[in-house]
């Protein structure tokens, strides 16, 4: 029986206060804290990098799941592990050496995370899975928050079939929501990445929204 976990994206929190924000959702029960990294060219976002990403770790008394949406990615990776992230994930579609990439955060000290698009079969991850701590299954096009949910639960069934008894988180990301995380969980992903459905109607005063909103996930 896998216990699931739940790592809300900061990516809707309020920008000019993520140190009280993370201290909240923390505060309320979040079992990770999940940061997307965006750069304009993977995706048409940009957010933040290594400096910020650092400013949030003293605040992070969980885990932080470093989530890139760049490319290209391994010029960064030391940054990152500098930057104090625990899990790092990169996508398959970011180049042509994801191997080469998983073995360098792993090189680097991290948990090794390989996320795919809902364009990308499950097959692109297969022989990644021996250097893979967690596969990224996205249900959104990445890039927003707040976008609705594309049904890949087929690939999560045939992904966890794969993993069989190995450690292997699967994570899913993108319209996660009290009616779609049933769906997921039942097909076999164990750590659900939600922004908009945790944050919405709440703040840092009025954190205990934060708290009902993670418990109906
Ligand atoms: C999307 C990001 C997500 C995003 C999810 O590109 O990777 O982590 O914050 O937001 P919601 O939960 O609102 O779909
Ligand atoms: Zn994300």
């Amino acid at each position: 029986d896998r216990k699931v976990k739940i790592a809300p994206s900061i990516l809707s929190a309020d920008f000019a206060d993520f140190g009280r924000e993370i201290q909240a959702i923390e505060k309320e029960g979040a079992d990770w804290i999940h940061v997307d990294v965006m750069d304009g060219h993977f995706v048409p976002n940009l957010t933040f990098g290594p400096p910020a990403v650092k400013a949030f770790r003293p605040h992070v008394k969980t885990f932080m799941d470093v989530h890139l949406m760049i490319s290209p990615v391994d010029a960064y990776i030391d940054a990152y592990a500098d930057a104090g992230a625990d899990m790092l994930t990169a996508h398959v579609e970011a180049g042509p050496h994801p191997h080469r990439t998983l073995q360098a955060i792993k090189a680097a000290g991290m948990q090794a995370g390989i996320a795919l698009n809902p364009g990308t079969p499950a097959e692109a991850v297969r022989d990644l899975l021996p250097l893979a701590d967690m596969v990224l299954v996205m249900t959104v096009n990445p890039g927003f928050g707040g976008q609705k949910f594309i049904d890949m639960t087929a690939k999560v069934r045939q992904i966890r079939d794969w993993i069989g008894d190995r450690e292997i988180h699967i994570q899913i990301d993108g319209g996660v929501t009290p009616e779609t995380a049933p769906l997921v969980v039942d097909a076999g992903a164990d750590v659900l990445v939600a922004g908009s459905a945790v944050f919405k109607g709440g703040s840092v005063s009025n954190s205990s929204v934060y708290g009902d909103n993670m418990r109906a996930i």
